[in-house]
């Protein structure tokens, strides 16, 4: 069928340091494209200690706010958006649970990690905060319009 503007959802999705130094770029890349998710736009970039906060804003109350933002801004994190049909909620499913020990075998989280603090995957959790990290992460014209030749076979 003819691609709709309901289709041309996105989402922001980081590979933390963790996911970044243990070679898992490809791995996680290849997850979401193997799904039919189209690549938008993707950087490596350490971000500073005042980025984290930024990104991680909602979080500032939390105890391990401070250990989070210290985290992230601890080496390099690539950074993308992914658009298609349903990326932000299934985005998350493919990540899987926060807390590896409770993530499915199956997601990014429950195949590749063990521990919450060293969780290697972000991914935005509603069209909102989508809208915002894209904004927070990307400059409008980093963020790629093509068509991708698998999109005649999935939409
Ligand atoms: P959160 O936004 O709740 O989870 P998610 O990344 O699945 O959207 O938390 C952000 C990150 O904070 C999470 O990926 C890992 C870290 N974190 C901890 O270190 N300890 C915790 O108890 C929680 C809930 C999160």
């Amino acid at each position: 069928h003819q691609l709709h503007a309901a289709e041309l959802e996105r989402t922001f999705i980081a590979i933390k340091p963790d996911g970044v130094q243990r070679g898992l770029i490809a791995e996680i890349v290849s997850r979401f494209e193997r799904k039919g998710f189209k690549l938008v736009a993707i950087k490596i970039v350490v971000p500073s200690k005042e980025f984290a906060q930024k990104h991680y804003h909602d979080l500032k109350e939390r105890p391990f706010f401070n250990g989070l933002c210290d985290f992230l801004s601890s080496g390099p994190v690539v950074a993308m958006v992914w658009e298609g049909e349903g990326v932000i909620k299934y985005g998350r499913k493919l990540i899987g649970a926060t807390d590896p020990q409770k993530s499915e075998p199956g997601t990014i989280r429950g195949d590749l990690a063990v521990a919450v603090g060293r969780n290697i995957i972000h991914g935005s959790d509603g069209p909102e905060t989508a809208k915002d990290e894209i904004a927070l992460w990307f400059r409008p014209i980093e963020l790629v319009s093509y068509t991708s030749n698998a999109e005649k076979w999935i939409y």
